[in-house]
């Protein structure tokens, strides 16, 4: 249980707010690189500011405040030119470090006064893997970690995008919650298709911290401590993302009562289909509600989503009840309040790499690797559940296109 005042601290994420401050030290995705082929401009809003994300002809991203300079129009109705975005109202162009490189009429008639106030802000995003990373900190700006999966080649990637209406924290302390797939992904799932089959009991749970997070294991019924759930278990990625072995989950803030859920996803290709070349990673936009308007549950994420938002916008943390399944949030939230101070006093906090060798690739335990590495025959896919379903449908979030499954199964060979 933690006091009201407490509670805001680790929930507030807009400027200026000690969180947002925080979260802002690090890279943080904010869409994928194939939406910005189709339509170049994109307005977001992260960390409780609008903004448009951009490519421009020449293949620069830029992300700059969405109203422009001059007298406000909404850039995310302006155009890409080969350097940078131009408002539609009156011209003024800007380029991806937000200078204001153009003011057509001042040009013409008037080039005597200085560009320099017109500047608008801008922050640093880099693509990598298919997705788009942000960077809205003071600078420099750290390097960017490049985690091992994202460099693992013969892989179909997607990139899936949800829009959550809740703040950031409650869906991450489900990063480290092991408990809940009994629950909510296994039985739950059994009562909506009318079973009243039980799911493997958790009968032990384990927390340990990492160099990028934390890790569960757990042991459930039918399982022995040899089991990689216990020996290598799966990854709660500071601060905010989680890590499956072959797919990433991040809850990036919008503002204290959104969240924008972003995942990226990794299927090697079956021995013998190699080498396999992914030219764009598809982005996809995943619905949350049904036509009534209640949540979508048929799906895993979809599921996550329901109890994320279901605790409420912001969660009320001076009512809960932890337990001990629940220790691993309180590791958590305690090295947040850490981590909190380590900024105020004018440090990186934990996880910000400035070395580039070693931000260049950052392996990570990993359950499922030899699959994911090395590779395995078709017929293997049936020995792991995940990728058994996988081959049958998208399981992890509702209204996957029917375009990306085409292109899924293509390269499954299916
Ligand atoms: S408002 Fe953008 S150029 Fe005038
Ligand atoms: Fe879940």
């Amino acid at each position: 249980m933690l006091t009201a005042a407490r509670n805001e601290l680790l929930t507030r994420v807009g400027p200026g707010t000690p969180m947002g401050e925080l979260l802002r030290r690090y890279w943080q995705p904010v869409g994928g690189a194939s939406e910005l082929l189709k339509d170049p401009i994109k307005p977001i809003r992260i960390m409780g500011e609008n903004l448009v994300l951009y490519r421009d002809r020449g293949g620069r991203y830029g992300l700059v405040d969405r109203h422009c300079t001059h007298r406000r129009a909404d850039l995310a109705y302006g155009w890409v030119e080969d350097h940078g975005i131009r408002c539609s109202y009156h011209g003024w162009r800007f380029d991806e470090s937000g200078e204001c490189v153009e003011q057509p009429y001042e040009d013409t008639t008037n080039p005597k006064p200085s560009k320099a106030n017109c500047g608008t802000r801008a922050y640093p995003v880099r693509e990598c893997a298919g997705l788009l990373f942000a960077y809205m900190g003071p600078l420099p700006a750290p390097e960017l970690p490049v985690w091992e999966p994202f460099l693992w080649p013969n892989g179909f990637r997607e990139v899936v995008l949800a829009d959550v209406p809740c703040n950031w924290l409650q869906c991450q302390e489900n990063s480290i919650d092991p408990i809940h797939f009994e629950w909510m992904h296994d039985n739950w799932s059994n009562r909506m298709r009318g079973s009243d089959a039980s799911s493997a009991k958790h009968l032990k749970l384990k927390f340990e911290q990492i160099d990028h997070g934390f890790v569960y294991k757990r042991v459930r019924e039918g399982q022995s401590e040899q089991d990689r759930a216990w020996t290598v278990g799966r990854v709660a990625l500071w601060p905010n993302g989680f890590y499956l072995g072959r797919h990433f989950e991040w809850r990036v803030p919008v503002d204290d009562e959104n969240t924008l859920s972003v995942a990226w996803f990794f299927v090697r290709v079956p021995k013998g289909r190699e080498p396999y070349v992914q030219d764009t990673v598809p982005t996809w936009q995943a619905p949350i509600r049904d036509e009534n308007g209640r949540w979508i549950t048929s799906h895993v994420i979809n599921q996550d989503i329901a109890a994320w938002a279901g605790q409420g916008r912001i969660a009320d943390r001076t009512r809960e009840n932890l337990r001990s399944s629940d220790v691993g949030i309180t590791m958590m939230r305690n090295r947040l309040f850490e981590e909190l101070e380590t900024v105020q006093k004018g440090g990186d906090p934990w996880g910000v790499i400035r070395d580039p060798a070693k931000a260049r690739n950052i392996a990570l335990p990993d359950m499922g690797r030899e699959a994911n590495v090395d590779g395995i025959s078709l017929a293997e896919f049936d020995n792991d559940p995940v990728l058994k379903q996988r081959l049958r449908e998208f399981r992890h979030h509702y209204g996957q296109p029917q375009e990306v499954r085409d292109a899924f199964c293509a390269a499954m060979g299916i």
